[in-house]
C-alpha cells in the first residue's frame, strides 16, 4: 500500500478488538505504530506479543486527561518520530451500559470527554507538531451514527448500543468534516470510518448474529481485518484525494 512505509502512526485504543487489527495492518504496511492504552503494561504486553509482525512502541494515553495527551505525543516523538497518521479508535466502554431510564449527565459527558474532546485535542496537538508535513487521520464512527438500532434483532437480555453512543459517533462524523475543512490547505486529511457490527463470538449471542446477518447484503458480520484494511486505505497515500469523507464498511446493511 502506497504511503505508509516509514510513517509513524498513533492508534488509540490499540489493544482492543479493532485497534489490534488496525495496528497490525499499519505495521504490516511498514508504519511504526504507537500502541496506546490507558494501561502501559497492557500496551507493552501487546507489543511483546506482536513484535514479529511489525515495528511497534507502547505508549500510555488517557484521552480524558490533557496532560496525558501531551505526554503521549512526546513519548511517540521521542520513541519513533513525529506521527503523521492518527487512528482515533478508542471509545469509553465503562458506564455506557446503564438503561436509558437511568442515564445521568455523566453518562454523556464522560463519553464525549474521551471520544470527542480527547481525540480532537490529540489531533490538534499532533498537527501543531507536524511542522509543515502532511498527515492523515481516521476517526472511528459506527453505523449507529447514521441509522437507529433495530430493536427486533436483539434477543432478550441484550440491549442495543445506547443513545449516547449514537450521539458521540455522529459527533465524530461532524468533527471529521470540520477538521478536514480546517486542515485541508495544510495537507492534513481527515476521514471517518463507519463500521457495521464486527463478528466476535465472545461478545454476541448466536441469535443476534443470525438476525444481524440477515440485515446485511453480504449475509455476514464484518471481520476486524476488513475494517482494518479500510482504515489503512484512508490513512495511506492511496487515499490522497479523499478527505472529509465517511467510509461505510457494513456489508450493505445501511444501503437498502
Ligand atoms: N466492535 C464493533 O462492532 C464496532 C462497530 C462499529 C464501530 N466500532 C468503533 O470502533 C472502535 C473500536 O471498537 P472496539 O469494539 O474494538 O473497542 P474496544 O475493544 O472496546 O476498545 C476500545 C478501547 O478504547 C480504549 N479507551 C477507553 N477509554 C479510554 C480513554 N479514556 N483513553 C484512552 N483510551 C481509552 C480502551 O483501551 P485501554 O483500556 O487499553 O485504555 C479500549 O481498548 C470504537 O470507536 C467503536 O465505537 C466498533
Amino acid at each position: 500500500m502506497n504511503g505508509l512505509q516509514g510513517r509513524v502512526a498513533l492508534v488509540t485504543g490499540a489493544t482492543g478488538l479493532l485497534g489490534s487489527a488496525i495496528s497490525r495492518r499499519l505495521g504490516f504496511e511498514g508504519a511504526t505504530v504507537a500502541i496506546a492504552s490507558r494501561d502501559i503494561a497492557k500496551a507493552e504486553r501487546w507489543v511483546g506479543e506482536n513484535k514479529e509482525s511489525g515495528k511497534y512502541i507502547p505508549v500510555q494515553l488517557d484521552l480524558s486527561n490533557e496532560q496525558s495527551i501531551a505526554d503521549c505525543l512526546k513519548c511517540v516523538v521521542n520513541g519513533a518520530g513525529v506521527p503523521s497518521v492518527l487512528v482515533a479508535n478508542a471509545s469509553l466502554r465503562e458506564g455506557v451500559s446503564l438503561p436509558f431510564e437511568k442515564l445521568i449527565h455523566a453518562s454523556f459527558t464522560n463519553l464525549f470527554a474521551v471520544d470527542v474532546a480527547g481525540h480532537i485535542l490529540l489531533a490538534r496537538r499532533m498537527v501543531e507538531g507536524l511542522d509543515g508535513r502532511s498527515a492523515s487521520m481516521v476517526f472511528l464512527s459506527s453505523i449507529y451514527a447514521q441509522v437507529g438500532a433495530d430493536r427486533r434483532i436483539y434477543p432478550q437480555g441484550m440491549s442495543p448500543a445506547p443513545v449516547q453512543y449514537s450521539a458521540v459517533k455522529a459527533a465524530a462524523e461532524g468533527a471529521t468534516r470540520w477538521l478536514a475543512a480546517q486542515w485541508g490547505s495544510r495537507g492534513v486529511r481527515v476521514n471517518a470510518l463507519v463500521p457495521g457490527g464486527i463478528a466476535s463470538s465472545a461478545r454476541q449471542p448466536e441469535e443476534f448474529v443470525r438476525r444481524y446477518t440477515e440485515k446485511t447484503m453480504l449475509g455476514r458480520m464484518a471481520a476486524a481485518d476488513e475494517v482494518a484494511s479500510a482504515a489503512a486505505f484512508l490513512a495511506s497515500d492511496e487515499a490522497s484525494y479523499v478527505t472529509g469523507h465517511c467510509l461505510v464498511v457494513d456489508g450493505g446493511l445501511t444501503a437498502w
